[in-house]
């Protein structure tokens, strides 16, 4: 096993090294540093509504990857995006990013519809957004230096006056994320896998965006790594004043680093709130089994606390959901669950979900 520094409090606290970071998190971002929730008067930057994206295989056959999801996304907050793999997270992501054209549904940004605008106005408002992938491996060129790599954008974009201007904001871009400029003339192969991951962010930096989307930007790293990573990536995002979509399928990490959790089961929004709200309320019946299986760092309280382990079949993505995408593993289903589709309500301010069971408690109540 690879010694690292969080293996060795891992193994002190008896606790996973996976969770080691998450801790650590935990002391950057809190509810209290955390003014993103209670501000609801910041402006929203991005809106997602009703967005589904099915993509066609042939042979009448489909993938329902997103079936109608709607969120904002406030100026300078990290909005989290969790669920299993095959969720449809990536595919909210790409969309929200106008790198996949939406079955139906619409994003704007700043007001804007951007799957509707052309021309300048498009690649104005794109140059806004950008991407920070998940392997770095695979979303660098491995034939062109990481000088070449930060300025292609520039140079699509025409973002700089002379050769002189260009190199030097190149540099200023690799110390920003803490690279040694003199690097510029490698080649992808010759630095670690952190080190890849801060040339794909400052490559996603060169366009002086205002919202990027991280997909599972730190799951490939070595976990010491990824405390690195993500403390770079907050920074930049106080500096710069950066809106995120952080997207991960570890709710732990989700929690810890974003403003607000949207959680997603088989294209579909299950609940979203508050990170603070989503932890110690949790309100879906699918978000209480995730966080049922995160183990929390007092061993004593570990001891006594029993995972939620989901039984039933997952459904298939190539079928259209009858009734709640959730109830062949739900614990709670109800007869209602099998042909109805939960609505999407405000339970409490700001903490949305979609469940029978809910609004079965509330008319009781
Ligand atoms: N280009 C495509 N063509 C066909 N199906 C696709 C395509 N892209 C994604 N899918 C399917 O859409 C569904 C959602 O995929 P997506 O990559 O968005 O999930 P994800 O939540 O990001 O998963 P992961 O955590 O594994 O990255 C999956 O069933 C996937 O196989
Ligand atoms: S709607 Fe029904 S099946 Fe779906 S999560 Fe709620 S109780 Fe479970
Ligand atoms: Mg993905």
């Amino acid at each position: 096993m690879r010694a690292c520094a969080l293996h060795i409090i891992s193994t002190l606290l008896p606790i996973p090294c996976r969770l080691v970071p998450a801790i650590f998190y935990s002391r950057m971002t809190t509810a209290a540093t955390n003014p993103a929730c209670a501000d609801t008067d910041r402006p929203v930057l991005v809106s997602v509504r009703h967005l589904k994206k099915h993509f066609d295989l042939g042979r009448q056959q489909r993938v329902y990857a997103v079936n109608g999801v709607s969120f904002d996304i406030y100026e300078g907050e990290t909005l989290g995006l969790v669920g299993e793999s095959g969720c449809g997270k990536s595919t909210t992501g790409r969309s929200v990013l106008a790198l996949s054209e939406p079955t139906a549904g619409q994003v704007t940004f700043r007001g804007q519809n951007i799957h509707q605008l052309k021309g300048r106005a498009r690649r104005h408002a794109l140059r806004d957004m950008q991407m920070i992938f998940q392997d770095p491996y695979a979303s660098l060129n491995p034939r062109a230096t990481v000088f070449d790599l930060i300025a292609e954008p520039l140079e699509i974009h025409g973002l700089y006056r002379n050769p002189k201007e260009k190199a030097q904001r190149i540099g200023m871009l690799l110390e920003e994320v803490g690279l040694n400029p003199s690097f510029a003339r490698r080649y992808p192969h010759e630095f670690s896998g952190g080190q890849r991951q801060r040339i794909g962010i400052a490559r996603a930096l060169a366009l002086e965006p205002a919202f990027i989307v991280a997909d599972e930007p730190i799951s490939a790293l070595d976990v010491s790594i990824q405390a690195q990573i993500v403390q770079l990536l907050q920074r930049l995002q106080q500096e710069r004043k950066l809106t995120f979509l952080f997207i991960s399928h570890d709710l732990s990490m989700v929690q810890y680093v974003s403003d607000r959790v949207g959680v997603m089961y088989m294209g579909y929004m299950a609940e979203l709130a508050c990170s603070q709200d989503l932890y110690h309320n949790p309100l879906h019946p699918y978000t209480q089994a995730l966080l049922s299986a995160i183990p929390v760092p007092d061993p004593e309280k570990q001891r006594h606390r029993t995972g939620q382990i989901l039984h039933g079949e997952l459904p298939s993505p190539l079928a259209p959901t009858v009734g709640c995408a959730f109830k062949s593993r739900c614990p709670r289903a109800m007869a209602v669950c099998q042909n109805e589709r939960p609505v999407w309500r405000e339970y409490a301010s700001g903490h949305f979900a979609a469940c029978h069971a809910l609004d079965a408690e509330g008319s009781q109540s």
